[in-house]
C-alpha cells in the first residue's frame, strides 16, 4: 500500500487522451492525478481515452502520487466499458461522475471488488470518490455517503460546482453565494461519515490570487482538498490547505492545556481570552492530524 493515502489535498485533472499532461503530472508535486474519461474526453474519443489511460498507468512512474480515473456517470452508455478497460491493471482510485444514488456507488464498488479478487490485489486498495454535482446528487447525499459503512473503499465526496449550478438554474458568481449551501452540505455529510471533502475546480486558472481566496474560503468551510485543472494551481492549493506553523503550535498548546485542565477536574477553561472546551480540542486535533499527514 502507498504511504501517502492520507495526503489528498490536490486532485489534478487532465483528459485521459493527453499523455503529455500525465507525463508532466508525474514530475510535479501533486497528491492525486485524475485521468478523465468524462467531460474532459470528446464523445468520439472515449475508447481511445480508455486505452491511453491504461498505457499511462502501465508505463509512467508516478512515485507517491495517486493515480485515479474519472469514469462516465452510471446513466451514460460508457461507464461499464470505462471500468472494463482496467481489467489488467487497476488505478489507485475511481472517481464516479455525477453520482445521484447510493446504488451507483454500490455497483461500482461491487465491480471493483470482483476485479481486485481476479487480479489478486489487496481488497479495498482501489479507492472510490463520488462527485456530487446535481440537485439530485445533493438530495441523495446522505445515502451516498453512508455507502462507506458497507464499502469502506468510498473515501471521499467531491463537489462539482459547474454542473450543480446548471442543474438548479443558478448563475455562477465569483463569491459563490449560489453554491454555499451545497458546499456546506457536502462537507457536513463527508465529515459525518469520515470521508474526505474535496471542493470544485477554480476555472480561471490564470487567476492565482482568486484561487487563493477561494481555497481559503473552502478551507474555512471544512474542505480538505480541492480539484485543479492546471499544474500552476497545485502549489497554491497545497500552501493554503497545509496548516501553518502558527496553527500547529497553537493547536499543540491548546491540547496540552486541555489535558492539564482535565487532570485538575475542569472541562472548560479560559485560554488567551477565549473559552475552551471539548469542540475546540476536536478542531485542534484535526489540525494536528492534517499536519502529520502532510
Ligand atoms: N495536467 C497536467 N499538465 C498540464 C495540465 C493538466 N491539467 N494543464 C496543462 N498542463 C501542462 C501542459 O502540458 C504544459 O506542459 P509543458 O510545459 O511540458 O508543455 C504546461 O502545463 C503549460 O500548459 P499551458 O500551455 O499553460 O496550458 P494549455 O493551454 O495547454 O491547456 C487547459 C489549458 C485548460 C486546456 C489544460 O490545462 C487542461 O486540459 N486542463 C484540464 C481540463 C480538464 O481535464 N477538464 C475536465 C475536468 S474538470
Ligand atoms: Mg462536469
Amino acid at each position: 500500500m502507498k504511504s501517502n493515502l492520507g495526503m489528498r489535498r490536490s486532485f489534478l485533472f487532465m483528459p485521459a487522451t493527453d499523455r503529455p499532461k500525465a507525463e508532466k503530472a508525474a514530475t510535479i508535486e501533486v497528491d492525486v492525478v485524475v485521468l478523465d474519461l468524462e467531460d474532459g474526453t470528446a464523445l468520439s474519443r472515449k475508447e481511445e481515452a480508455r486505452q491511453t489511460a491504461l498505457t499511462i498507468l502501465k508505463e509512467i512512474a508516478f512515485g507517491n502520487r495517486l493515480v485515479m480515473v474519472r469514469i462516465n456517470d452510471l446513466r451514460s452508455p460508457f461507464w461499464q466499458d470505462d471500468l472494463a478497460a482496467f481489467s489488467e491493471k487497476m488505478p489507485d482510485g475511481i472517481v464516479i461522475a455525477k453520482t445521484e444514488a447510493s446504488s451507483e456507488v454500490e455497483m461500482v464498488a461491487a465491480y471493483i471488488e470482483e476485479q481486485e479478487q481476479k487480479l489478486g490485489i489487496e481488497l479495498g486498495r482501489t479507492k472510490l470518490f463520488a462527485v456530487i454535482e446535481s440537485s439530485k446528487g445533493l438530495v441523495s447525499i446522505r445515502e451516498i455517503a453512508m455507502c462507506t459503512q458497507t464499502f469502506p473503499r468510498l473515501s471521499g465526496l467531491i463537489f462539482g460546482a459547474e454542473d450543480y449550478a446548471g442543474s438548479i438554474g443558478a448563475t455562477r458568481t465569483k463569491e459563490g453565494v449560489e453554491i454555499l449551501f451545497a458546499r456546506s452540505r457536502v462537507v457536513m455529510f463527508a465529515k459525518a461519515f469520515g470521508l474526505d471533502a474535496i471542493d470544485t475546480i477554480y476555472g480561471n486558472f490564470k487567476d492565482l490570487a482568486g484561487l487563493e481566496v477561494e481555497t481559503n474560503l473552502v478551507k474555512n468551510l471544512g474542505f480538505t482538498g480541492k480539484l485543479a485543472i492546471h499544474p500552476c494551481q497545485v502549489p497554491v492549493i497545497h500552501q493554503v490547505l497545509r496548516p501553518s506553523e502558527k496553527e500547529i503550535e497553537e493547536a499543540r498548546q491548546l491540547i496540552n492545556a486541555y489535558k492539564d485542565h482535565q487532570k485538575n477536574g475542569h472541562g472548560v477553561f479560559s485560554w488567551n481570552g477565549r473559552m475552551i472546551d471539548a469542540p475546540n480540542i476536536i478542531q485542534a486535533e484535526e489540525i494536528i492530524i492534517r499536519a502529520n499527514l502532510l
